[in-house]
């Protein structure tokens, strides 16, 4: 796969003589806090907000070891919550770009607690989005999510074509871009939605019960606990890594194509793999330096409520308006994840990859 995208060294080069200040939401979080690692690697100057309902000091601590302490210098932290309207206007003052990730994720989790979903997905939406309007922000790009497909059978999915939610979760996440749409229409506000399809890499948490697959079952693996399949394992996903994610985050910030302004993209590969799949990608990396695990078997229970079957990411017009073009397939992406995950677990060092 490419290693490199010449859409976003350009972007780079760009950013880096002309530094702009950025506000990212959930920085504490897994896809937040790789933002903020790229973004003063990049020498920009980032506000970072986010009240660790699912986030991490241990996240900010990472990222401040991997930057250098100038780049450190220009991170201000706001321990403070999108539900109060006033945190996010204090946080949008000044700001040219927002990376909107704030928000509770997880079907189950919404299952479980519709109301808190809906007050941080959609009240936490709706301030920011007011925030951001009345700061003059340049640009507003947000998590989507494919849960919008829902019930909508065919496959690749393509961005204009939706079915029902199947989830607390999904109505929340459709309700943030009709919002962005509205916006765009009644006060000429410039957004852009990203779809996210399962992004997985570092620090997406692997504990608790709303763990994200690649690092529950990984971490399972590490510990020799039972790795637990929803359904037959059949059900297959898009599996994103981080990094490609992150381009499509400042591709989108910064684009000046007018027709890209004020849409929805898939942030994906365009590929598919079941769950039984990635259950051998992942026992094959490790069993490289653990041999042991190459015999492991997973165990099989019922299909999880709320669960799509299959999904896969049309990413063309991605591609083709903002100049998206994932670097890292999902065994690349598992690759470079994984020693982090090991050192999560061991003591021992991991040097098989
Ligand atoms: N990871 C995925 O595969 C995926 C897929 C689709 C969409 N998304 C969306 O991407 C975004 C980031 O997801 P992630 O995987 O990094 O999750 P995460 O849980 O690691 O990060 C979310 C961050 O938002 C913070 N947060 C939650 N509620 C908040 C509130 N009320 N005020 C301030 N901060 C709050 C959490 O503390 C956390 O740090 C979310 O909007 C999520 O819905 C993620």
């Amino acid at each position: 796969m490419a290693s490199v995208s010449s859409a976003i060294n350009l972007i780079s080069q760009r950013l880096q003589a002309q530094p702009a200040r950025w506000l990212v939401t959930g920085c504490a979080g897994f896809i937040g806090s790789h933002l903020v690692e790229t973004l003063l690697k990049l020498d920009q100057t980032v506000v970072g907000l986010d009240n660790f309902a699912t986030g991490h000091h241990r996240n900010l601590d990472e990222v401040k070891a991997l930057v250098s302490s100038g780049q450190w210098q220009k991170f201000r932290f706001m321990e403070a919550d999108i539900r109060n309207p006033e945190a996010c206007r204090q946080a949008c003052k000044g700001v040219d770009f927002v990376l909107h990730q704030a928000a509770l994720g997880s079907v189950p989790r919404s299952l479980a607690d519709p109301l808190a979903t809906n007050a941080a997905n959609i009240d936490g939406f709706l301030n920011m989005l007011v925030a951001a309007r009345d700061a003059k922000v340049r640009r507003f790009v947000y998590a989507a999510s494919s849960s919008t497909y829902g019930d909508y059978p065919d496959l690749p999915k393509v961005e204009e074509t939706i079915g029902r939610p199947l989830s607390p979760y999904a109505v929340t996440k459709l309700v943030n871009e009709l919002y962005a749409e509205v916006f765009g229409r009644c006060y000429g506000f410039s957004s852009i939605g990203l779809r996210y399809f399962n992004v997985f890499g570092t620090r997406q948490d692997p504990e608790g019960a709303y763990a994200a697959v690649i690092p529950r079952w990984t971490r399972a693996m590490l510990l020799g606990e039972e790795v637990k399949i929803n359904g037959d394992g059949d059900t297959s996903r898009d599996f994103c890594f981080v990094a490609n994610a992150v381009q499509a985050n400042l591709l989108a910030a910064t684009t000046e194509n007018p027709e890209a302004v004020n849409q929805v993209y898939n942030v994906a590969l365009d590929d598919r793999t079941s769950l039984n799949r990635l259950f051998e990608m992942l026992r094959a990396v490790l069993a490289e330096t653990r041999p042991e695990l190459g015999e492991l078997k997973p165990v099989y229970r019922e299909f999880r409520p709320g669960d799509v079957r299959h999904s896969q990411a049309d990413i063309a017009k991605a591609r083709r308006l903002l100049g998206y073009a994932p670097t890292h397939r999902l065994d690349e992406g598992i690759r470079v994840a994984m020693p982090w995950y090991v050192s999560q677990f061991t003591e021992s060092a991991y040097c098989g990859v």
